[in-house]
C-alpha cells in the first residue's frame, strides 16, 4: 500500500472520470481510495469485501469494536441491501437522502461481520456528493451489482476529520480531490426505535430540528453520551462515539460560555489560539492564532469550517487551543459536541 505516515502522503489527484474510473478498479481489488463526501473526506472500500475492510482499520488504527458505515448510490440500492426497516425508518430515507444521514438499520448477511464490527446492524447512508456517487456506481458496474462502500472518516483514530483532500494522511493508494466538503461535519447516525421514536446516537449533519420536522420533536432523542448508561445497556450507543475524539494534538479546552473567554486568555508566555463564532467582539491581541467560524455567526458556515481551522491551528506550534461554544441550536448542536469530544 503506497504511503507510510512517517514518510509519504498518499497519491492525490483531482476527481475527474478517469481518476473515478482508476479509484473504482481500485476499489474492486481490495484497495482503499480517499473519497470526498458532502460531510468529511471518507476512507473507502468495497463494502462487500472482508480482507479490504480490514485494510481500512488498520490504515485508521481503528479500533475493530468500531463498525464502519456503508454507502450506497440511492435510496432504492439502501433498501434493496437492506430489506427491511421500521416504516419511520422510511420517512426518514424519503426526507434526508441523498444527505448527511446515517440510518442504523438490521445487517443483510452480505456485509462481512468486520464492517459492522460484528453487530447485527448496519449504518447505511446515501451520500450528496456528487463525486462519491459516482465513484460508488462506477464500483458497481465493475463488482455487477449495486456498489456499496464502507467508509469511515479518513482520519487517524481519534483524530481530526479530513474535509479537505490534502487533510488525508492516513496510507491508501489514491485520494480523489473533490475540493473542500460543503457541510463539514459528519452525519447524524439514527436508529428508528419499534415504538415509533427516532434515537439519535450522533449529533451531525442533519438538525435535531430537522428531524423533529419529519417526525415529530416527542418522537426524537438523543442517546448516548458519557452519561447516559441505560442507553448504552440497551445496545444504544454508537460504538465510535468515545469520549476523546476528533482532537488535536494540542491541547484544546472548551470554555463554559462565550463570556468566559476574555479572563480564559492566558499570560503572554502561552501561546494560544482560539476558536469559535462571532469573535470579532473580544479584540483578543493576546492570542496567536484566531479561527473566526464565521463572523457573522452562521452556524452552517461554522460548520463546514471547523475541522480545516482545528487542522490549521494544529498545525501552529500552539501551547493551548481556546474553543468557544456556539448557540445550542441547528448545527451549533454538532459542533459543540465535537468541541467537547476534542477537548480534555
Ligand atoms: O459523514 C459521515 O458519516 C462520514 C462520511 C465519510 O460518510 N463517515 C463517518 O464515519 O463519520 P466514522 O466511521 O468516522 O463514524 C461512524 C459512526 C461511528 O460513531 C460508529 O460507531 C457509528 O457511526 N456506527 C456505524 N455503524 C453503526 C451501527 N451499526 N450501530 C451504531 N453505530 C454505528
Ligand atoms: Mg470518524
Amino acid at each position: 500500500m503506497a504511503g507510510n505516515p512517517e514518510t509519504a502522503l498518499p497519491r492525490r489527484v483531482e476527481a475527474t472520470d478517469a481518476s473515478i474510473d482508476e479509484a473504482a478498479a481500485l476499489l474492486a481489488a481490495g484497495r482503499l481510495v480517499g473519497m470526498p463526501t458532502e460531510t468529511v473526506y471518507g476512507l473507502a472500500c468495497d463494502a462487500l469485501n472482508a480482507e479490504a475492510a480490514a485494510a481500512v482499520f488498520a490504515s485508521k488504527d481503528r479500533p475493530s469494536f468500531d463498525p464502519l458505515i456503508v454507502h450506497v448510490a440511492s435510496e432504492a440500492d439502501a433498501w434493496a441491501l437492506v430489506d427491511d426497516g421500521p416504516a419511520i425508518a422510511r420517512q426518514l430515507s424519503d426526507a434526508f437522502w441523498p444527505g448527511p444521514l446515517t440510518l442504523v438499520l438490521p445487517k443483510p448477511a452480505d456485509i462481512p461481520g468486520i464492517v459492522t464490527a460484528g453487530l447485527d446492524t448496519v449504518g447505511v447512508r446515501v451520500p450528496a456528493h456528487p463525486i462519491a456517487r459516482r465513484l460508488i456506481a462506477k464500483l458497481g458496474e465493475r463488482i455487477g451489482r449495486p456498489g456499496a462502500i464502507a467508509a469511515p472518516s479518513a482520519n487517524p483514530f481519534g483524530g481530526v476529520s479530513p474535509t479537505w483532500a490534502e487533510h488525508v494522511r492516513v496510507p491508501c493508494d489514491l485520494v480523489l480531490d473533490g475540493g473542500p466538503c460543503s457541510t463539514g461535519v459528519e452525519s447524524t447516525v439514527v436508529r428508528s426505535m419499534d415504538d415509533g421514536t427516532v434515537a439519535i446516537l450522533r449529533l451531525g449533519g442533519v438538525s435535531v430540528e430537522a428531524l423533529a420536522g419529519v417526525v415529530g420533536e416527542a418522537n426524537v432523542r438523543l442517546v448516548g453520551g458519557e452519561h447516559d448508561d441505560a442507553s448504552a445497556a440497551a445496545g444504544l450507543a454508537s460504538p465510535g462515539t468515545t469520549l476523546q475524539h476528533y482532537a488535536p494534538r494540542t491541547a484544546m479546552r472548551l470554555l463554559p460560555n462565550r463570556h468566559a473567554l476574555p479572563d480564559a486568555l492566558p499570560n503572554s508566555s502561552e501561546r494560544c489560539g482560539v476558536l469559535g463564532v462571532q469573535l470579532e467582539q473580544f479584540g483578543l491581541r493576546d492570542a496567536k492564532a484566531i479561527e473566526d467560524l464565521s463572523p457573522a455567526g452562521d452556524l452552517t458556515q461554522a460548520a463546514a469550517a471547523l475541522f480545516a481551522a482545528m487542522h490549521r491551528l494544529d498545525a501552529a506550534d500552539l501551547d493551548v487551543i481556546l474553543a468557544v461554544p456556539v448557540p445550542e441550536v441547528g448545527l451549533g448542536r454538532a459542533i459543540n459536541d465535537r468541541l467537547r469530544r476534542a477537548s480534555r
